[in-house]
C-alpha cells in the first residue's frame, strides 16, 4: 500500500509520474519511487525514503528519459522503511519492474520456491516475490510466439498463484512500449487521455489530465500497448469496457491561500455541506430525498433495524447517525466497526438495512464488511465521498456525500458531510414513519441554515482555538467527554488531536468519567467538556464539578445563553443556540481547529501525520 501511477503516452513520463505521486501524497506514505524508459531509453529506477520531493531530487541527478513509466508511494506493511523495500521492485534478472498495493499472504512459500530456483532477493517485501514470480513464469513460457503474449501470460499465471490482495502495474523490458495492470481487492483505474493512458490507484493521480476512466473490477487484467488498451476478465475472455467520465475534481493540488489541506478543508465546510444537501430537500420543505439509495418507500417502511458500519471517523459519523436516526426516524439502530462486523457473525434479520460509510470508498475493512453482509443476502447501501470507488460500485445503492476531494489525512469536511447525509436520511426515513410535518419543516430549515451557521462558527472560534491550543499544546494527555449525540463528537475530537498532534487523548460518555477514567485527573491533564446540548446541561456541570474538585483543567464548549459558573471552566467557547440535530456538526468545528493548531504548535505536519494513510487498503 499506498499509491500507484503508471503512464504510457506522448509526454516524457517523469514529470507526469512525479505529479501523479504528488497528487497522491495525501494518502500517507513513507517512501516513493519510479521507473522510466521506452524503446529508445533503457528503463531506470530511482527510489527514496521520505517524501516525493526527495525522490524528485534523486530523479534530477539521473537523466531519466522515456515515455513509459510506473511510480509508487509506499506505506510499509512487509519490511521496514528502507530504500531496498521501496517500490518499484525489479526481478533479479532485471526484466520486470513492478509496483504493487496490497498484501500477498503466501509470499513466504513462493519466496522459498523461487530461491530454490535460483532467484536472489535484495529486500523483504512481498512485492519483490511477485515480480520474481512473474519473471520465473516468463522463463518457463519461452515457447509462446510473441514477447507481448508471453508477458501477459506470465503476469496472469503469477497472479493465479497468489493468495491475498493486489493492485499492480508492471513493465517488461522486452516489451518497452507496454504496461500491464491488474487488481484484486485493491483499487486500480485506467485513465484514457489524448494519446496517453494511465493506470492509478486513485483518479486524483491523473493530475487533471483526464476524467475519462475505466474502473477495473477484481480479477481483470488491462494490457496497455501504445495508445491502445485491452481488458480481459478472470476467465481470460476479452471485455468491452465502458469509458466513464467522472464528475470529480481530478486535479487537487491547489491550496489557494491556505497553508495546509487540513486548514483548507476545515474552512471549506460551509460549501461542502451545502453541496451535500443541494437539491435533496422535498418540494414541500418537510423532508428529503436520496435517489441513489434505490430503496422503495415500502422497503424503507418495512425496515426493522438499521446497521451502520465504518472505521475511524466514519465510525464516529455512524455513531452520530445512530442517535439521529433513532431520535428522528424512530428505528432501532446498531453501529459496528467494520473490522469487527466481518468476524462477528451476528444474527441479522432480512429486514435489517445496512449502511457502510467510507470517505475513500476503498477501506479494506469496510469493503470486507460489505462483502460479508451481501454474502448473507442483506442489502447494503453506501455513504461515500469518492465517486466510482469500490464501495460505491459494489454496494446495492447509496448516497454520494459530495464533500469534494479530501486530501488531509485527518478527515474533517468528509466527517461533517457524513453527518449531514445521516441528517438527510433521518428526515427522509423520519417523514415516512413518525416525524410530523412541522417537525420535518423545522429540521429542513435548520439544515438550510447550516452552511451559514458553520461559516460563522468557524470565523468566531478560529482565534479562540489558536490561543487555547497554544496554552495547552504541551500537555501530554486529554480527555474529551460528551453525552448523547456529543459522545461521538468527543470520540472524533480525541481522534483528531491524536492523529495530527500525537497528543494522547481519550473520549468517554460524560457519565462514564466517574467509573474509572477520573483516576487520572490532575492539574496537567485537561478535559474537554462538550456541553452544548441544553438538555444535558446540569449533567455536564456535574462533570465539570467533579473534574475541578480534583484540580483538573476544564475546556468547555457551551451554548450561548447558558453560561457556566466561571469557577468551573478554565477556558470556554460558546456556540450559538441551534436546532439540536445540527449540534454535532457545529460542536466538532472548534475541536478540529484545536487539533490543527495544537499540531502546528508542536511542529507536526498536519497533512501527512506519521504512520497514517488516507485510505487503509489492507486489513
Ligand atoms: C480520519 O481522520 C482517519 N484518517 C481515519 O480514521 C478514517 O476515517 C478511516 O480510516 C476510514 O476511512 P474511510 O472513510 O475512507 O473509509
Amino acid at each position: 500500500m499506498c499509491g500507484i501511477i503508471g503512464y504510457i503516452g506522448k509526454e516524457e513520463a517523469l514529470p507526469v509520474l512525479l505529479k501523479g505521486l504528488t497528487c497522491m501524497e495525501y494518502r500517507g506514505y513513507d517512501s516513493a519511487g519510479l521507473s522510466v524508459g521506452d524503446e529508445q531509453h533503457a528503463f531506470q529506477t530511482v527510489r527514496a525514503v521520505g517524501r516525493v520531493v526527495q525522490l524528485t531530487k534523486r530523479a534530477a541527478e539521473v537523466s531519466l528519459r522515456g515515455h513509459v513509466g510506473i511510480g509508487h508511494t509506499r506505506w510499509a506493511t512487509h519490511g521496514g522503511i528502507t530504500e531496498n523495500n521501496t517500490h518499484p521492485h525489479t526481478s533479479c534478472d532485471g526484466k520486470f519492474i513492478l509496483v504493487h498495493n496490497g498484501v500477498i499472504e503466501n509470499y513466504a512459500a513462493l519466496k522459498e520456491h523461487l530461491k530454490k530456483n535460483g532467484c536472489t532477493f535484495y529486500g523483504d517485501t512481498d512485492t519483490e516475490v511477485l515480480v520474481n514470480l512473474i519473471a520465473w513464469h516468463y522463463r518457463q513460457f519461452s515457447d509462446i510466439s510473441t514477447l507481448s503474449k508471453r508477458f501477459k501470460a506470465s503476469v496472469r499465471k503469477a497472479l493465479s498463484e497468489l493468495q491475498g490482495t493486489y493492485g499492480i502495474a508492471v513493465i517488461c523490458t522486452d516489451c518497452p512500449n507496454e504496461l500491464i495492470g491488474a487488481r484484486k481487492s485493491s483499487p486500480l483505474v485506467l485513465g484514457v487521455g489524448k494519446e496517453e493512458l494511465f493506470l492509478a490507484s486513485d483518479i486524483g493521480a491523473f493530475g487533471g489530465r483526464t476524467k475519462d476512466v475505466v474502473f477495473l473490477s477484481d480479477g481483470e487484467i488491462v494490457h496497455l500497448q501504445g495508445n491502445e488498451f485491452h481488458i480481459t476478465g478472470a476467465d481470460e475472455r476479452a471485455l468491452s469496457p465502458t469509458v466513464e467520465t467522472v464528475d470529480w475534481d481530478t486535479d487537487v493540488s491547489d491550496l489557494g491561500s491556505y497553508t495546509s489541506y487540513m486548514q483548507k478543508e476545515i474552512f471549506e465546510q460551509p460549501k461542502s455541506l451545502e453541496n451535500t444537501m443541494l437539491g435533496r430537500f422535498s418540494a414541500d420543505g418537510s423532508s428529503a430525498h436520496l435517489g441513489g439509495l434505490q430503496l422503495s418507500a415500502d422497503e424503507l417502511r418495512r425496515a426493522e433495524r438499521l446497521l451502520l458500519i465504518g472505521c475511524g471517523s466514519a465510525y464516529h459519523a455512524c455513531k452520530v447517525g445512530e442517535y439521529l436516526l433513532e431520535r428522528y426516524a424512530r428505528i432501532p439502530m446498531e453501529v459496528e466497526y467494520a473490522s469487527e462486523f466481518r468476524y462477528r457473525n451476528a444474527p441479522l434479520s432480512k429486514n435489517t438495512l445496512i449502511f457502510v460509510v467510507s470517505q475513500s470508498g476503498e477501506t479494506r475493512d469496510t469493503l470486507d464488511a460489505l462483502h460479508e453482509a451481501r454474502r448473507k443476502g442483506l442489502r447494503v447501501s453506501a455513504i461515500t465521498n469518492a465517486v466510482g470507488s469500490t464501495v460505491a460500485r459494489e454496494s446495492d445503492g447509496g448516497v454520494y456525500q459530495r464533500s469534494g476531494s479530501e486530501i488531509g489525512v485527518a478527515s474533517t469536511k468528509a466527517f461533517t458531510g457524513q453527518i449531514a447525509t445521516f441528517l438527510l436520511l433521518s428526515l427522509y426515513l423520519g417523514r415516512m414513519r413518525e416525524m410530523s410535518f412541522s417537525e420535518g419543516c423545522r429540521l429542513v430549515q435548520a439544515l438550510k441554515d447550516l452552511p451559514t451557521c458553520v461559516k460563522e462558527v468557524l470565523a468566531s472560534c478560529d482565534d479562540w482555538a489558536r490561543t487555547t491550543a497554544k496554552k495547552y499544546a504541551k500537555c501530554q494527555s486529554f480527555y474529551f467527554i460528551g453525552r448523547q449525540m456529543l459522545f461521538p463528537i468527543a470520540l472524533e475530537g480525541a481522534l483528531k488531536l491524536k492523529e495530527v498532534s500525537y497528543i494522547h487523548a481519550e473520549a468517554y460518555p460524560g457519565g462514564e468519567l466517574k467509573h474509572g477514567p477520573i483516576a487520572l485527573i490532575e492539574p496537567s491533564f485537561p478535559t474537554f467538556v462538550l456541553a452544548s446540548d441544553p438538555d444535558m446541561l446540569s449533567k455536564n456541570i456535574n462533570n465539570m464539578t467533579e473534574i475541578k474538585a480534583r484540580k483538573g483543567q476544564v475546556i468547555a464548549l457551551g451554548i450561548e445563553g447558558c453560561p457556566f459558573p466561571k469557577d468551573l471552566c478554565d477556558d470556554v467557547f460558546y456556540l450559538p443556540k441551534v436546532h439540536e440535530a445540527i449540534l454535532p456538526i457545529i460542536t466538532v468545528l472548534p475541536l478540529q481547529l484545536f487539533a490543527y493548531y495544537a499540531a502546528l504548535e508542536r511542529g507536526c505536519d498536519v497533512d501527512k501525520p506519521r504512520n497514517l494513510a488516507k485510505a487503509v487498503t489492507v486489513e
